[in-house]
C-alpha cells in the first residue's frame, strides 16, 4: 500500500481523507502539478514549484509551504514508496467552507495532498508514434492556470479513444490547434519547429520550456505561433511534450498520416537531449 501525504501527515493511502465541503470537490477550486521521477529523482522540480505558485496566485491563494518543505515532501514520498520511475501528483485546494460561489471571507486552511504513481519503463523509447484525433477545444478561457477542472479534456480523450485514436489535439473556431488533452502540441516543417505561443489559451508546459530552450541551443529553428489543422496534417513531423511523456512522436492527425507515418527524426533527437538533461539535472 502506498504512503500518501495529506495536510501534514504521511498515511497509508486508505486512510487519506478530505472533507465533502472541500472547494476542490465542490468547485474544482484547486490546482495541481505532476512531477516526473527518473532514477528516483525529480525532473525540473523548480519549474513545477514556480508554476504552482503562479497558478495559486491567479486564484488569490498563497503557497501552502516553502519550496524547500515541498521538496522534502516529494523526496519522502519517492523514498517511502520506492519510486524509481514514475510521478508525484500534488494538489492544493482552497480548503473546506460552506458552499458559496464567493471565496470564503475568512482564510481557510488549504488542502494539500500528494501521492506517487510508479511507472516502470516510463523513459523507454516509444515503439510507435501516437495517433491523435481532432476535437473542438471547449475548455474555459484560463487554460494557463493548472486547475483540477479537467472534465472536458477527459471527455475529448474518451471521444478520441472511442474513435480508435490514442489522444486528441484540440482546435478553436478558425481551425487553429491549441494543445493536446494533457500535453503541448508541435509540428515540424522542414527544419522549423512550430508550437502555439504562450497565452491564456494553453498550459505553459514545463517540458515545453525545456524542449524549446534545448532546440534553440541545438540551432534548430523555433516558431511560437498558432498553426492550423491543415498545416498540421501536411507537416513533416509532429510531436507532443508533457512531464510524463517527455517528447512523444505523433504519426497521425485526424486520420491523416504525418509525413511518412513514422516517428520523426527531430522528435527523436529532442527526446534524447531532453532526457539526457532531465536525468543530469534531476533533484
Ligand atoms: N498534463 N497541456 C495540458 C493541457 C496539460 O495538462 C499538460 C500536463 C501539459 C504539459 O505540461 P508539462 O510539460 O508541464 O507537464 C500541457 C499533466 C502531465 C497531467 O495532467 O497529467
Amino acid at each position: 500500500m502506498r504512503t500518501v501525504y495529506v495536510n501534514g501527515d504521511y498515511l497509508p493511502e486508505s486512510e487519506g481523507r478530505v472533507s465533502i465541503f472541500d472547494r476542490g470537490f465542490l468547485f474544482a477550486d484547486g490546482v495541481y502539478e505532476v512531477t516526473t521521477v527518473l532514477d528516483g529523482k525529480l525532473v525540473d522540480f523548480d519549474g513545477h514549484a514556480a508554476r504552482l505558485e503562479r497558478s495559486l496566485r491567479e486564484l488569490d491563494m498563497p503557497m501552502p509551504m516553502t519550496r524547500d518543505a515541498l521538496l522534502e515532501v516529494h523526496h519522502r514520498l519517492v523514498a517511502e514508496n520506492d519510486i524509481d520511475e514514475g510521478l508525484v501528483y500534488l494538489q492544493v485546494t482552497r480548503g473546506a467552507a460552506d458552499r458559496d460561489f464567493a471565496y470564503p471571507a475568512e482564510e481557510t486552511e488549504q488542502t494539500v495532498v500528494l501521492f506517487t504513481q510508479a511507472k516502470p519503463g516510463l523513459a523507454k523509447a516509444p515503439e510507435k508514434g501516437l495517433s491523435v484525433d481532432l476535437q473542438p477545444d471547449l475548455r474555459w478561457g484560463r487554460r494557463d492556470i493548472k486547475t483540477v477542472q479537467l472534465l472536458y479534456p477527459s471527455m475529448a480523450k474518451m471521444a478520441a479513444k472511442r474513435a480508435g485514436h490514442d489522444d486528441a489535439w484540440m482546435h478553436e473556431p478558425g481551425g487553429t490547434i491549441t494543445e493536446g488533452t494533457s500535453n503541448n502540441a508541435y509540428i515540424v516543417k522542414g527544419n522549423t519547429i512550430v508550437t502555439r505561443q504562450l497565452g491564456n489559451e494553453i498550459l505553459h508546459g514545463i517540458t515545453r520550456a525545456a524542449v524549446l530552450r534545448l532546440a534553440r541551443e541545438a540551432q534548430m529553428k523555433v516558431e511560437e505561433r498558432a498553426f492550423t489543422v491543415e498545416e498540421a496534417q501536411s507537416a513533416d513531423e509532429a510531436f507532443v511534450t508533457s512531464a510524463s511523456t517527455f517528447v512523444m512522436p505523433v504519426t497521425s492527425i485526424g486520420g491523416k498520416a504525418v509525413g511518412d507515418g513514422q516517428p520523426g527524426r527531430i522528435a527523436g533527437r529532442l527526446r534524447e537531449i531532453y532526457l539526457d538533461e532531465a536525468r543530469a539535472k534531476a533533484l
